[in-house]
């Protein structure tokens, strides 16, 4: 099969710091389907020659585990065409129709990795052009609007030119190798399903802390925040795949049909909930591995007395039987203590206790690590062998007959990057075979992405409010796990964030 894949964005950041990088990756690993072209667009006068040089220089500057050899890059260089496009300019686009004219590619991925703004204009150009054929696929970062608003009027002119099923919108979590493992985990073993559910599990943390700041996105970030840049979309998707039904099938509308379930299943904010179940906070000064680094309203492109959150801690439910009354609490901030993203599934205590474990966090633990690590870890516990009463330091203590005995915690701990090694595909190489090969099922549906921004919508509104009043995000110092509000908002449930244990 034969694929033209056109970047938009072709010299930006997206493009050389991820996109190429995977495609590259994917031709290494021989699954880039044989015979295709990769042009990318911007601004710039380049030759295809001129492109290629300047793409390998930016190659040569990725993390060590992304860069192609010089090898592989003279291999996979010659893929590399380009185009230049000023997308604003109507004209411009027949420069692109000769170019794909060239020749007739079975596939035609158009990639909008630019400013959103683009968006639209790009997508209703393209149809003015006659490049929204059959053969088309159109693939949409992130953000798709600030609002509800904003996100209908995106998706209802990007679908008066494409169909449904050529539109991939990214969320690149769903790609990450460890969302995978969830589903499998889920639905591919009879073990867990028994015990999904509310008479089993006491609450679901999920976390992503970043360790980075804003770095050179500033700007941008200032006018986005920690609700809309990460948990409207990848913090929500998490939640969707831990607590979906099964689907009827692993096709695309099978699984997005449940993920649709869950976002409208959320539980509504009110005016107490929002007061009492949302935390959002700013990064202050403070460090990272033991270097003082600036707080957020001293980075650069952000406003000096700027009310938008770096961190945002909440608790919600899910109103249906298999979760109501489970509480769901979400976490993501920049600047944390730890660069790590996982979601950890507390049990419920035994119903009747034999034996003593430790006060804090005491009952059985399922930790899914979904970065740095990939792994599943289950917290068990158990009697110490070289202990008749068992537990640490139990031979030691005078020991009332009545006593209860203690027991030992213990791990049972799978990681999945040591079994399946250099066999793992990342997120963007996945996701960008995916959308070659026209598979769906990782892409955000419209009605998915609606649903998220209508649950988030009353927040944004609630903290539009306090901003009015003057009350703004709490700040926490850099390197730390955020405000102590977040520690004491699981802590009313009498729960604790999985550090914590
Ligand atoms: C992006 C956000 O979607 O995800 C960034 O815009 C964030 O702010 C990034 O840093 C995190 O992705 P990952 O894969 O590094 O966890």
């Amino acid at each position: 099969m034969s694929f033209d894949l056109v970047l938009f964005g072709g010299t930006g950041d997206l493009a050389w710091r991820k996109l190429l990088p995977a495609l590259a990756q994917a031709h290494r690993h021989g699954t880039l389907p044989e015979g295709g072209r990769i042009i990318g667009v911007a601004r710039d006068e380049l030759s295809d020659d001129g492109y290629r040089a300047l793409i390998g220089q930016r190659l040569a500057a990725v993390e060590p585990d992304k860069r192609p050899s010089e090898a592989e890059f003279a291999r996979f260089a010659p893929l590399l065409h380009y185009q230049r496009m000023d997308l604003s300019q109507p004209g411009d686009y027949a420069l692109l129709r000769a170019r794909l004219a060239e020749r007739s590619a079975d596939v035609v991925v158009m990639y909008l990795a630019t400013a959103p703004q683009l968006f639209t204009t790009a997508c209703e150009q393209l149809g003015a052009a006659g490049l929204a054929t059959p053969r088309t696929r159109v693939v949409l970062e992130k953000p798709l609007g600030h609002d509800l608003a904003s996100n209908q009027d995106i998706n209802a002119r990007v679908r008066a030119v494409f169909g449904e099923q050529q539109i991939f919108r990214i969320d690149h979590y769903l790609g990450k190798p460890a969302v995978q493992n969830l589903l499998a985990l889920r639905f591919g073993n009879a073990l867990f399903e028994p015990w999904w559910r509310r008479e089993t599990i006491a609450s679901i943390e999920i976390t992503i802390a970043e360790q980075l700041g804003v770095e050179k996105r500033g700007a941008f970030y200032d006018q986005t925040g920690a609700l809309r840049d990460m948990v409207q979309n990848h913090a929500l998707q998490l939640l969707c795949a831990i607590a979906m039904e099964p689907p009827i099938n692993a096709h695309a509308d099978a699984i997005r049909d449940e993920k649709l379930k869950v976002l409208r299943s959320l539980q509504p904010w009110t005016p107490e909930r929002l007061a009492h179940d949302v935390v959002r906070g700013q990064y202050a000064a403070g460090q990272r591995a033991g270097q003082p680094v600036p707080g957020y309203r001293a980075e650069d492109g952000v406003a000096a007395h700027s009310m938008t959150e770096t961190f945002v801690a909440l608790r919600t439910g899910i109103a249906n039987w298999r979760w109501a009354g489970v509480p769901f609490y979400l976490r993501t901030g920049k600047r944390l203590a730890a660069h790590e993203a996982h979601i950890a599934i507390h049990l419920r205590p035994t119903p009747h206790a034999i034996y003593r474990t430790p006060l804090a966090c005491g009952a059985n633990r399922l930790v899914i690590h979904l970065q740095p690590r990939d792994g599943l870890e289950l917290h068990l516990f158990a009697a110490a062998a070289n202990d008749r009463r068992t537990g640490a330091g139990a031979a030691a203590r005078p020991s009332p007959a009545r006593e209860a005995p203690a027991l030992t915690p213990v791990t049972l701990d799978l990681d999945f990057d040591q079994r399946f090694g250099a066999k793992r595909v990342g997120a963007y190489e996945r996701l960008l075979l995916d959308v070659i090969d026209g598979r769906l099922n990782l892409f955000v549906r419209a009605d998915e992405q609606e649903a998220a921004w209508r649950w988030v919508e009353p927040i944004m509104e609630f903290w539009d409010e306090q901003n009015a009043r003057g009350d703004g995000p709490r700040p926490y110092a850099a390197g730390t796990w955020g405000p102590g509000a977040a520690s004491a908002l699981v802590a009313r449930d009498g729960n604790t964030w999985a550090e914590e244990c």
